[in-house]
């Protein structure tokens, strides 16, 4: 047993096991006496010693160190902080004239809450999303305590993320028309609540549109196809219809140009030839003018078809959701290279040439047949006398 007590391994053991343990009873002291003080920032903060207020000699340590902010000590050891900033904010803890701690306290400086700017967000008839910001910052935490309800019925709970600084509502009703919510902020210097009133069919205002694609049309240099998706959060029912608005522009111009359209894919006409264009698009509620418009879409950057990437156009379908549309005759286009105006002219030239070539051969076909035609009839005619003369010369008596 002695020569297992004086063994290398228990001693250091035991030697861990002191170590380990000494400073925890320490922690354990001190956590007993810490409170948490909260204080206004630029005013005077009372710190008193624990509960008991007659000290002879006390001494006041500010994070651990014997330099303290402006202050003065009152008689029965109470530490007055006058026109406290924020480098007053710590760890406060009083001593004997022994040195043995009396208490500790952690002051947190702030301001009470102030009103708060409220502002809701409505992606689709089923969400009212309503977050907050602070007018005045108080760097102290807080609670929210939210509620709403429609003209002249019951306030009802809106569902708090603390966090966010947000909070939402499920399944509004739309047909009251106008909303009150309250939002409470209270921290431990005061509260204060806030009052704002909206109209939901005004802040509806759709996520923008996804999946923007912009595609050339073979054979079409002026023409630029859009498609999109509807915003993930807009339910897709026949019931809450959007609108489309697709704005375009040359790379470089300052002008837009818009069209608007019920239904994805859309076709740009008037495209600049042989330019990258940049197209955005955004949504609105169809039904309700009052709604607003989403943001814009990013720009999607495009280039419609150009003569060099793929030569003769030809007779070419392309489809739309609703409609197949067939052309046969190239676009006319500005592109540097190649200018099909000047090759349509010729080509109408010789169709002009073969009309009048066919018109004269119709014609002589036709004047030749009539005049064989008449001949013919001359020649029946003449041959219809000499018969009836012949049987009139027959018929007679001899
Ligand atoms: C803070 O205390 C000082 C000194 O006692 C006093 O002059 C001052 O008016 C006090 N300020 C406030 C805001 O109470
Ligand atoms: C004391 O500590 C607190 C928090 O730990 C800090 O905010 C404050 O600035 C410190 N003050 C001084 C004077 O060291
Ligand atoms: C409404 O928008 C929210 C937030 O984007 C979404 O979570 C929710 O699914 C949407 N509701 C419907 C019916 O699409």
């Amino acid at each position: 047993m002695p020569g297992l007590l004086s063994s290398p391994v228990c001693l250091t053991v035991i030697w861990f096991l002191s170590w380990s343990l000494r400073p925890s009873c320490a922690q354990i002291q001190s956590d007993e006496v810490l409170d948490i003080q909260y204080g206004h920032l630029e005013s005077n903060v009372t710190l008193a010693c624990g509960q008991s207020q007659i000290r002879t000699t006390v001494v006041w340590r500010h994070n651990q160190s014997s330099v303290l902010p402006w202050h003065t000590v009152t008689s029965d050891g109470r530490l007055v902080l006058l026109h406290v900033d924020h480098s007053a904010q710590g760890h406060y803890s009083c001593y004997d004239d022994r040195g043995l701690l009396l208490h500790s306290i952690s002051l947190r400086l702030g301001y009470p809450p102030g009103l708060l700017s409220v502002s809701c967000q409505v992606p689709n008839h089923t969400l009212v999303r309503c977050s907050w910001e602070e007018s005045v910052r108080t760097f102290l935490p807080a609670q929210y305590d939210v509620s709403y309800r429609g003209n002249g019925h019951e306030w009802r709970p809106c569902v708090v993320d603390v966090a966010r600084r947000r909070c939402d509502i499920d399944h509004p009703s739309f047909w009251q028309t106008i909303h009150t919510m309250r939002v409470t902020e209270t921290n431990a210097l005061g509260s204060e609540t806030t009052y704002v009133r909206f109209k939901l069919h005004e802040l509806l205002k759709p996520d923008p549109p996804e999946s923007v694609l912009v595609k050339e049309l073979q054979g079409y240099p002026r023409r630029l196809v859009v498609s999109w998706s509807f915003p993930s959060s807009w339910p897709q029912h026949d019931a809450f219809p959007l609108l489309f608005h697709i704005r375009y522009k040359p790379q470089g111009s300052m002008y837009w140009s818009e069209i608007f359209s019920k239904e994805s894919p859309a076709v740009i006409f008037d495209a600049l030839a042989g330019h990258f264009h940049h197209i955005q698009i955004r949504a609105r509620d169809d039904v309700n003018s009052d709604s607003q418009w989403s943001e814009w879409t990013l720009s999607s950057p495009a280039k419609p078809w150009e003569v060099f990437t793929t030569p003769e156009p030809e007779e070419e379908e392309f489809f739309t959701d609703d409609v197949v549309v067939s052309i046969t005759k190239p676009e006319t286009s500005t592109a540097k290279t190649y200018n099909p105006e000047f090759e349509d002219e010729g080509n109408l030239g010789l169709v002009i040439l073969l009309v009048l070539f066919s018109v004269v051969i119709l014609t002589t076909v036709l004047s030749l047949i009539f005049v064989v035609w008449v001949r013919q009839r001359r020649r029946d005619h003449v041959t219809k006398q000499e018969l009836t003369s012949m049987v009139k010369m027959k018929s007679m008596p001899i």
